[in-house]
């Protein structure tokens, strides 16, 4: 897209301010990831001086004390605090007052919390309005967006009227700390950099095949054996109320995901019995498949382990999993085969699945929480009850989409992960497929189409570890960031996008964020990390 051409003659005037204002929207739009839906700007600007600033909330609340520490020193990272006994000099102070309706401070974020706010910045002060503090607290973000600095290093932020609301309320990150074991402080540095993104669920798929790092109080046996190691590679429960309360101060739900019945190696080894021997012939052959869908214990040690979680995790949502079951080894277990016939279930086994998933769907349901599963769930077993959400991960648009009217049609909330798998890579501006994305371009009634929750970001850990985490992430989860936040029309632009992406990046490095580079270029403030 090119600038205005201006006609020089007649009313020039009018013209040029006219390509000022233009400007001036650029510029600011630049300064905001992901995109607020409304703002208003002038080219009217004002210092920010560190020992004069500073943030006004009326009553006690500990969420928005702890931001208010963590945006002075993001605003204005150089400053050392001595600095404070320096007097102050009533034309440099400004302050950022925050107001809210619901002043509840104590809970957790959840699945309706408004994040709406309303930022208006003039001389000397700041309003800050919101309905929650979760919403509050993106407000901060917006704000400590707007303020940048000049050559000399002297703080600005300009006139600006912001109104903002994400346009999907579940916009999620998956890490997978199974494949490999990602250390607590490479999770709390990825709810930082969620954060700094507006994203605001973090889908924790904390176990799977390969290890089994919760250390569960009911069944400890099962990290000790089927962790990576039984004393360093676990999250121990105070490890998690840290990982739910840094996630709970940036406004981030925490989704556990504990995926069964397949996907559960790593549980067999501490726990005897749950999953299913295989045979080969008539007798065991030594190795073990998806839990026991035939087995009583199996279903009674599930309402363990989910009547812990659900009470570990305040979060009213539990990921139970249910994607991609081998049948073949239930196939060949005899007990398997005779339950199959007890129930009535012929030769199909993905009928067996499905009484095994509404068995455990039913387990969390009774603990008050929301379930969510995989789409094959659905894709075997239509009648499953309708408060639970798919999510779907498989196929190219065509397939998602299809996926996507079929599960909506039968009046399911859906979130859509497929086109957002970054853990895959490829050479070049990769980001851009992220971008274009459109959730809700599939064929439905827009009732339909409001059942898209949201989406999720999906960083399997195959190949991934604390050591490439962060620049596979960013800035290439921060596209679909702006997807899952900004209004539709406003974003429809990946060449609009790019500049206002790669300066995002640079803030995400300012910030500390290992983030990887977009394209040629460079950044003010180059990554200072080793
Ligand atoms: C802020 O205002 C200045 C003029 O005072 C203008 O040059 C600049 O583009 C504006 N910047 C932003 C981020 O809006």
């Amino acid at each position: 897209m090119s600038a205005p051409r201006v006609k020089r003659p007649s009313g020039a005037a009018f013209c040029r301010l006219l390509l000022v204002l233009y400007q001036v929207g650029r510029h600011t739009a630049e300064g905001v990831w992901p995109l607020p839906q409304t703002r208003t700007t002038s080219a009217e600007r004002y210092p920010l001086k560190a020992s004069g600033f500073n943030f006004h909330y009326a009553r006690q609340c500990s969420v928005l004390d702890a931001a208010f520490g963590r945006y002075f020193s993001t605003i204005f990272p150089d400053y050392a605090s001595d600095n404070a006994v320096l007097p102050v000099n009533k034309e440099e102070s400004f302050s950022l007052v925050v107001k809210l309706d619901q002043e509840d401070c104590e809970s957790y974020p959840n699945a309706d919390s408004s994040e709406r706010y309303k930022l208006s910045v003039s001389a000397r002060q700041a309003a800050l309005d919101a309905e929650t503090v979760w919403g509050a607290l993106r407000g901060l973000e917006t704000f400590s967006q707007l303020v940048y600095q000049d050559d000399f290093g002297t703080f600005f932020i300009n006139k600006t009227e912001i109104e903002d609301f994400p346009r999907f309320q579940f916009r999620g990150i998956l890490l997978d700390t199974s494949r490999h074991y990602l250390p607590l402080q490479t999770i709390l540095k990825t709810l930082d950099a969620m954060s700094y993104n507006k994203f605001n669920v973090f889908h924790w798929h904390i176990v799977d095949d390969p290890s089994f790092p919760y250390q569960s109080r009911t069944f400890p046996e099962i990290s000790k054996k089927g962790a990576f190691h039984p004393m360093t590679h676990i999250y121990t429960q105070s490890d998690v109320r840290r990982v739910i309360s840094h996630a709970r101060l940036r406004g981030i739900r925490v989704v556990p995901e504990f995926d069964s019945p397949g996907h559960t190696q790593s549980w067999g080894k501490g726990q005897s019995d749950l999953l299913t021997p295989c045979y080969r012939g008539s007798t065991p052959s030594g190795t073990f498949g998806p839990v026991n869908p035939a087995s009583a214990s199996s279903y009674r040690f599930m309402a363990q382990l989910f009547k812990e979680v659900a009470s570990v995790f305040p979060d009213p949502y539990i990921h139970l999993g249910g994607d991609e079951v081998d049948f073949s080894c239930w196939k060949s277990n005899p007990d398997v085969r005779g339950f199959m016939r007890k129930m009535g279930f012929g030769s199909d086994y993905t009928k067996l699945e499905s009484y095994y998933m509404e068995t455990i769907v039913n387990i969390t349901s009774a603990l008050n929480k929301t379930s969510v599963v995989w789409q094959d769930v659905f894709d075997y077993h239509e009648h499953i009850p309708k408060d639970t959400v798919l999510h779907i991960w498989k196929g190219l648009p065509a397939e998602y989409k299809k996926e996507l009217g079929r599960i909506t049609e039968a009046g399911h909330r859906v979130l859509l992960a497929a086109p957002w798998y970054i853990n895959h890579i490829a050479y070049g501006q990769d980001w851009r497929h992220s971008y274009t994305v459109q959730p809700q371009n599939f064929s439905g009634t827009e009732e339909q189409k409001k059942l898209v929750i949201g989406g999720e970001v999906c960083m399997w850990g195959e190949y991934v570890d604390a050591t490439n985490l962060s620049p596979r992430l960013w800035p290439r989860a921060s596209a679909a960031a702006e997807r899952l936040w900004s209004d539709e029309l406003q974003t429809s632009s990946v060449e609009q996008a790019r500049p206002r992406l790669q300066n995002f990046r640079c803030t995400l490095l300012r910030r500390g964020i290992r983030a990887e580079p977009l394209v040629v270029g460079h950044c003010r403030h180059e990554y200072q990390g080793v």
